[in-house]
């Protein structure tokens, strides 16, 4: 089942979320940021040991003290006008998020919608990205979320989920 909602990715009770990350896993603003104030500081001393996650790749960690039992740190790519493969690596952030899950047995993962903040990524292009990939995997977990930060965030995920031709990939 794939669902979109409105709230606050840290306070999700899922098997795994997913943050968006950087390279560095360094932490950071955003969703980043509210991740590891919200797990506490064990989280960035595993993100430490592990150094590096290239973009479109990803890396796992315990959740600290979040609900989530786990956390998926993933690299979005920076938006630079979307001709530097922008799209395959925001399709490989999500695609490798989910091997990882489905490798570790986890059955429910909740999504920001990553790279749409500080890396800037159109939002709907970037949704719909999301949702493809989703569709992808939806056999493989009981649950996969799309936690929107605003209304508007939400508004776009529903207008997707909604038409039936909007979750294509287009490269
Ligand atoms: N829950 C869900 N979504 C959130 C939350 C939250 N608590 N906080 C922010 N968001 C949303 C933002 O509104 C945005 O739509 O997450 C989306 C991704 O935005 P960013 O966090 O800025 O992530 P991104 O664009 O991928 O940039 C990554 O930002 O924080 C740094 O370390 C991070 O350098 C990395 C970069």
């Amino acid at each position: 089942m794939i669902i979109a909602k409105r709230g606050d990715i840290t306070r999700e009770d899922v098997d795994v979320i997913v943050n968006a990350a950087n390279e560095g896993l360094r932490g950071g603003g955003g969703v980043d940021g509210a991740i590891h104030r919200a797990a506490g500081s064990s989280v960035m001393e595993a993100c430490r040991k592990i150094g590096h996650c290239a973009t479109g790749d990803a890396v796992i960690t315990p959740a600290g003290k979040l609900k989530a039992r786990r956390i998926i740190h993933t690299v979005g790519p920076v938006w630079n006008g979307g001709k530097s493969g922008e799209p395959g690596l925001l399709r490989d952030a999500y695609r490798t998020s989910f091997r990882l899950a489905k490798r570790e047995g986890l059955r429910s993962i909740a999504f920001p919608a990553i790279s749409t903040g500080v890396y800037g990524y159109p939002k709907k292009e970037a949704a719909m990205i999301a949702l493809a990939a989703g569709r992808e995997f939806e056999e493989d977990f009981d649950e996969i979320r799309f936690v929107c930060f605003s209304v508007g965030d939400l508004a776009i995920y529903k207008d997707i989920l909604n038409s039936n031709t909007g979750v294509g990939f287009q490269p």
